[in-house]
Protein backbone atom coordinates (compact mmCIF):
# COMPACT_ATOMS: atom_id res chain seq x y z
CA UNK A 1 0.00 0.00 0.00
CA UNK A 2 3.12 2.22 1.10
CA UNK A 3 4.78 1.24 -1.88
CA UNK A 4 2.03 2.49 -4.85
CA UNK A 5 1.00 5.50 -2.51
CA UNK A 6 4.65 6.64 -3.20
CA UNK A 7 4.98 5.50 -6.59
CA UNK A 8 1.89 7.57 -7.27
CA UNK A 9 3.30 10.63 -6.08
CA UNK A 10 7.29 10.29 -7.53
CA UNK A 11 7.51 12.33 -10.27
CA UNK A 12 7.60 10.06 -13.42
CA UNK A 13 11.42 10.29 -14.91
CA UNK A 14 11.26 10.05 -18.89
CA UNK A 15 13.54 7.42 -20.18
CA UNK A 16 14.25 8.95 -23.21
CA UNK A 17 15.13 12.38 -22.44
CA UNK A 18 17.47 10.99 -19.52
CA UNK A 19 19.34 9.03 -22.89
CA UNK A 20 19.52 12.47 -24.20
CA UNK A 21 19.76 15.40 -21.70
CA UNK A 22 22.29 13.75 -19.16
CA UNK A 23 25.21 12.59 -21.29
CA UNK A 24 26.11 16.50 -21.78
CA UNK A 25 26.13 16.94 -18.09
CA UNK A 26 28.76 14.83 -17.28
CA UNK A 27 32.36 16.65 -16.47
CA UNK A 28 35.46 15.12 -17.34
CA UNK A 29 35.88 12.01 -19.53
CA UNK A 30 35.77 9.02 -17.08
CA UNK A 31 32.40 10.53 -15.60
CA UNK A 32 31.28 11.10 -19.55
CA UNK A 33 32.24 7.38 -20.62
CA UNK A 34 31.09 6.64 -17.04
CA UNK A 35 27.66 7.43 -17.71
CA UNK A 36 27.22 4.90 -21.04
CA UNK A 37 29.46 2.10 -19.31
CA UNK A 38 30.48 1.78 -15.88
CA UNK A 39 34.24 2.48 -15.83
CA UNK A 40 37.17 4.13 -13.82
CA UNK A 41 39.17 5.34 -16.41
CA UNK A 42 40.24 5.67 -19.70
CA UNK A 43 42.14 2.69 -20.00
CA UNK A 44 39.74 0.74 -17.99
CA UNK A 45 37.13 1.55 -20.74
CA UNK A 46 38.93 0.69 -23.95
CA UNK A 47 40.14 -2.80 -21.89
CA UNK A 48 36.55 -3.72 -21.17
CA UNK A 49 35.72 -2.70 -25.01
CA UNK A 50 38.45 -4.74 -26.49
CA UNK A 51 36.71 -7.59 -24.48
CA UNK A 52 32.96 -7.07 -25.36
CA UNK A 53 34.60 -6.56 -29.16
CA UNK A 54 36.26 -9.85 -29.23
CA UNK A 55 34.10 -11.87 -27.16
CA UNK A 56 30.96 -10.65 -27.46
CA UNK A 57 30.09 -8.85 -30.47
CA UNK A 58 32.44 -10.56 -33.13
CA UNK A 59 32.31 -13.74 -31.91
CA UNK A 60 30.49 -15.42 -34.66
CA UNK A 61 31.20 -17.70 -37.52
CA UNK A 62 31.53 -15.74 -39.94
CA UNK A 63 32.75 -12.78 -39.07
CA UNK A 64 36.38 -12.89 -40.19
CA UNK A 65 34.98 -13.50 -43.87
CA UNK A 66 32.95 -10.02 -43.51
CA UNK A 67 33.23 -7.15 -45.94
CA UNK A 68 34.98 -4.63 -44.11
CA UNK A 69 33.39 -0.96 -46.04
CA UNK A 70 31.28 -0.03 -43.10
CA UNK A 71 30.11 -0.97 -40.23
CA UNK A 72 27.29 0.95 -37.75
CA UNK A 73 26.79 1.05 -34.36
CA UNK A 74 23.21 1.66 -33.26
CA UNK A 75 23.46 3.73 -29.62
CA UNK A 76 27.19 3.92 -29.61
CA UNK A 77 27.33 6.33 -26.44
CA UNK A 78 31.05 7.57 -25.70
CA UNK A 79 32.06 5.99 -29.04
CA UNK A 80 34.13 2.85 -26.88
CA UNK A 81 32.59 0.30 -29.38
CA UNK A 82 32.92 2.42 -32.63
CA UNK A 83 36.76 3.19 -31.57
CA UNK A 84 37.17 -0.91 -32.01
CA UNK A 85 34.58 -1.05 -35.43
CA UNK A 86 37.31 1.77 -36.25
CA UNK A 87 40.07 -1.03 -36.52
CA UNK A 88 38.54 -3.41 -38.27
CA UNK A 89 36.41 -1.07 -40.99
CA UNK A 90 37.34 1.64 -43.35
CA UNK A 91 34.22 3.53 -42.07
CA UNK A 92 33.04 2.97 -38.49
CA UNK A 93 29.88 4.69 -38.18
CA UNK A 94 27.47 5.19 -34.90
CA UNK A 95 23.99 6.29 -34.44
CA UNK A 96 22.51 7.92 -30.96
CA UNK A 97 20.40 9.98 -29.36
CA UNK A 98 22.44 11.98 -26.91
CA UNK A 99 23.17 15.56 -26.97
CA UNK A 100 26.96 15.03 -26.46
CA UNK A 101 28.20 13.73 -29.38
CA UNK A 102 31.21 16.24 -29.39
CA UNK A 103 32.51 14.62 -26.21
CA UNK A 104 32.28 10.98 -28.29
CA UNK A 105 34.86 12.50 -30.90
CA UNK A 106 37.00 13.99 -28.42
CA UNK A 107 37.24 10.47 -27.50
CA UNK A 108 37.73 8.94 -30.48
CA UNK A 109 40.65 11.48 -31.04
CA UNK A 110 42.28 10.86 -28.42
CA UNK A 111 42.26 6.79 -29.27
CA UNK A 112 43.38 7.92 -33.10
CA UNK A 113 40.52 7.25 -34.99
CA UNK A 114 39.80 9.00 -38.16
CA UNK A 115 37.57 6.99 -40.03
CA UNK A 116 34.67 7.57 -37.77
CA UNK A 117 31.22 9.25 -38.34
CA UNK A 118 28.39 10.09 -36.05
CA UNK A 119 25.23 10.08 -36.72
CA UNK A 120 21.75 11.22 -34.98
CA UNK A 121 19.18 8.91 -34.73
CA UNK A 122 16.52 10.89 -37.49
CA UNK A 123 19.99 11.24 -39.95
CA UNK A 124 19.84 7.76 -40.41
CA UNK A 125 18.45 7.66 -43.81
CA UNK A 126 21.65 9.41 -44.92
CA UNK A 127 23.02 6.14 -45.41
CA UNK A 128 22.27 4.71 -48.67
CA UNK A 129 20.97 1.22 -49.05
CA UNK A 130 22.49 -2.08 -48.16
CA UNK A 131 25.75 0.21 -47.79
CA UNK A 132 26.50 -1.43 -43.84
CA UNK A 133 28.56 -4.68 -44.21
CA UNK A 134 28.32 -4.76 -39.99
CA UNK A 135 25.77 -3.82 -37.94
CA UNK A 136 25.65 -3.78 -34.39
CA UNK A 137 23.59 -3.00 -30.55
CA UNK A 138 25.56 -3.51 -27.57
CA UNK A 139 23.13 -2.67 -24.07
CA UNK A 140 21.52 -0.61 -25.89
CA UNK A 141 17.69 -1.75 -27.45
CA UNK A 142 16.84 -2.53 -23.51
CA UNK A 143 17.39 1.23 -23.00
CA UNK A 144 14.28 1.86 -25.60
CA UNK A 145 10.93 3.11 -24.20
CA UNK A 146 8.72 1.78 -26.77
CA UNK A 147 8.25 -0.99 -29.50
CA UNK A 148 8.45 0.57 -31.97
CA UNK A 149 11.67 2.46 -31.67
CA UNK A 150 12.81 -1.56 -32.14
CA UNK A 151 10.76 -2.26 -35.30
CA UNK A 152 12.35 1.51 -36.16
CA UNK A 153 16.11 -0.20 -36.08
CA UNK A 154 14.70 -3.59 -37.07
CA UNK A 155 13.56 -1.72 -40.47
CA UNK A 156 16.66 0.48 -40.97
CA UNK A 157 18.75 -3.07 -40.65
CA UNK A 158 17.16 -4.88 -43.06
CA UNK A 159 17.32 -1.71 -45.47
CA UNK A 160 20.85 -0.74 -44.75
CA UNK A 161 22.71 -4.09 -44.49
CA UNK A 162 24.96 -4.88 -47.57
CA UNK A 163 24.36 -8.49 -49.50
CA UNK A 164 26.25 -10.89 -47.19
CA UNK A 165 26.53 -8.43 -44.36
CA UNK A 166 25.62 -9.10 -40.48
CA UNK A 167 23.93 -7.53 -37.74
CA UNK A 168 24.60 -8.41 -34.20
CA UNK A 169 21.66 -7.41 -32.21
CA UNK A 170 22.06 -7.68 -27.87
CA UNK A 171 18.61 -6.71 -26.27
CA UNK A 172 17.09 -7.25 -22.85
CA UNK A 173 15.23 -10.35 -22.44
CA UNK A 174 11.86 -10.84 -21.31
CA UNK A 175 9.82 -13.90 -20.12
CA UNK A 176 6.67 -13.49 -22.21
CA UNK A 177 5.80 -10.89 -24.54
CA UNK A 178 6.56 -7.58 -24.61
CA UNK A 179 7.04 -5.16 -21.01
CA UNK A 180 8.61 -1.58 -20.91
CA UNK A 181 8.75 0.04 -17.74
CA UNK A 182 6.56 2.46 -16.65
CA UNK A 183 8.35 6.05 -16.58
CA UNK A 184 6.89 6.20 -12.67
CA UNK A 185 9.07 3.21 -11.91
CA UNK A 186 12.24 4.25 -13.83
CA UNK A 187 15.47 4.45 -12.39
CA UNK A 188 18.50 6.62 -14.35
CA UNK A 189 20.17 4.42 -16.68
CA UNK A 190 18.50 1.06 -15.74
CA UNK A 191 16.66 -1.08 -18.51
CA UNK A 192 13.18 0.12 -19.84
CA UNK A 193 12.27 -2.66 -21.83
CA UNK A 194 12.36 -6.68 -22.32
CA UNK A 195 11.39 -8.77 -24.68
CA UNK A 196 10.23 -12.51 -25.51
CA UNK A 197 13.33 -13.29 -27.47
CA UNK A 198 10.53 -15.30 -30.19
CA UNK A 199 8.98 -12.31 -30.93
CA UNK A 200 12.37 -10.47 -31.49
CA UNK A 201 12.96 -12.77 -33.88
CA UNK A 202 9.85 -13.20 -35.74
CA UNK A 203 9.39 -9.08 -35.95
CA UNK A 204 12.87 -8.65 -37.63
CA UNK A 205 11.87 -11.54 -39.94
CA UNK A 206 8.46 -9.66 -40.58
CA UNK A 207 10.68 -6.46 -41.42
CA UNK A 208 12.72 -8.22 -43.35
CA UNK A 209 15.89 -9.85 -41.91
CA UNK A 210 17.05 -13.20 -41.92
CA UNK A 211 17.28 -14.98 -38.15
CA UNK A 212 20.54 -16.75 -38.69
CA UNK A 213 21.57 -17.34 -35.06
CA UNK A 214 20.09 -16.67 -31.03
CA UNK A 215 21.02 -17.08 -27.61
CA UNK A 216 18.15 -16.81 -25.41
CA UNK A 217 20.40 -17.36 -22.22
CA UNK A 218 23.85 -15.90 -22.13
CA UNK A 219 26.61 -15.43 -19.61
CA UNK A 220 26.80 -11.97 -17.77
CA UNK A 221 30.81 -12.62 -17.44
CA UNK A 222 31.99 -14.56 -20.64
CA UNK A 223 35.25 -15.96 -18.60
CA UNK A 224 33.16 -17.59 -16.01
CA UNK A 225 31.06 -20.62 -16.00
CA UNK A 226 27.48 -21.14 -16.64
CA UNK A 227 25.30 -20.31 -13.38
CA UNK A 228 22.63 -18.79 -11.56
CA UNK A 229 24.59 -16.19 -10.61
CA UNK A 230 26.43 -15.61 -14.39
CA UNK A 231 22.87 -14.70 -16.01
CA UNK A 232 22.83 -11.42 -18.12
CA UNK A 233 19.77 -9.38 -19.03
CA UNK A 234 20.79 -9.38 -22.48
CA UNK A 235 19.54 -12.35 -25.34
CA UNK A 236 20.91 -11.96 -28.52
CA UNK A 237 19.93 -12.33 -32.24
CA UNK A 238 22.45 -12.90 -35.46
CA UNK A 239 20.65 -11.66 -38.62
CA UNK A 240 21.34 -11.14 -42.60
CA UNK A 241 19.37 -10.05 -45.03
CA UNK A 242 16.31 -11.72 -45.77
CA UNK A 243 15.00 -12.66 -49.00
CA UNK A 244 11.91 -10.80 -49.84
CA UNK A 245 11.73 -6.55 -49.36
CA UNK A 246 11.31 -4.92 -45.90
CA UNK A 247 7.74 -4.21 -44.47
CA UNK A 248 6.77 -0.91 -44.89
CA UNK A 249 5.95 0.58 -41.55
C1 LIG B 1 24.32 1.84 -21.89
S1 LIG B 1 24.72 2.91 -23.23
C2 LIG B 1 25.68 1.84 -24.27
C3 LIG B 1 26.57 2.57 -25.23
C4 LIG B 1 27.44 1.67 -26.12
N1 LIG B 1 26.66 0.77 -26.93
C5 LIG B 1 28.44 0.90 -25.30
O1 LIG B 1 28.36 -0.34 -25.23
O2 LIG B 1 29.33 1.55 -24.72
C6 LIG B 1 23.16 3.04 -24.08
C7 LIG B 1 23.20 3.95 -25.28
O3 LIG B 1 21.96 3.85 -25.98
C8 LIG B 1 21.61 5.12 -26.44
N2 LIG B 1 20.19 5.16 -26.76
C9 LIG B 1 19.13 5.14 -25.92
N3 LIG B 1 17.99 5.22 -26.63
C10 LIG B 1 18.34 5.28 -27.94
C11 LIG B 1 17.62 5.37 -29.17
N4 LIG B 1 16.30 5.41 -29.17
N5 LIG B 1 18.31 5.40 -30.33
C12 LIG B 1 19.67 5.34 -30.33
N6 LIG B 1 20.40 5.26 -29.20
C13 LIG B 1 19.75 5.23 -28.02
C14 LIG B 1 22.02 6.03 -25.30
O4 LIG B 1 22.09 7.38 -25.67
C15 LIG B 1 23.36 5.43 -24.95
O5 LIG B 1 24.36 5.98 -25.73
Amino acid sequence: MLGKLRAFFKKPLPVRESWTREPARMGTMVEFLNWFDATTSVGATVAKAESDWRARITAFEGYDKLARRRSLEIGFGGGRLVAQAAGDFEEATGADIHEAFDRTREFLASQGVKNARLFHRDELGALADGSCDFIYSFIVFQHFDTLEEVDFYLHHCARLLSKDGFCHIFFGRGDSGIRVVDARDFTKRACSLFIEPALFRERASRLGLKVIGHEDSMRRDVTRPDGSGNVSVQARVLMARGGGPPQVL
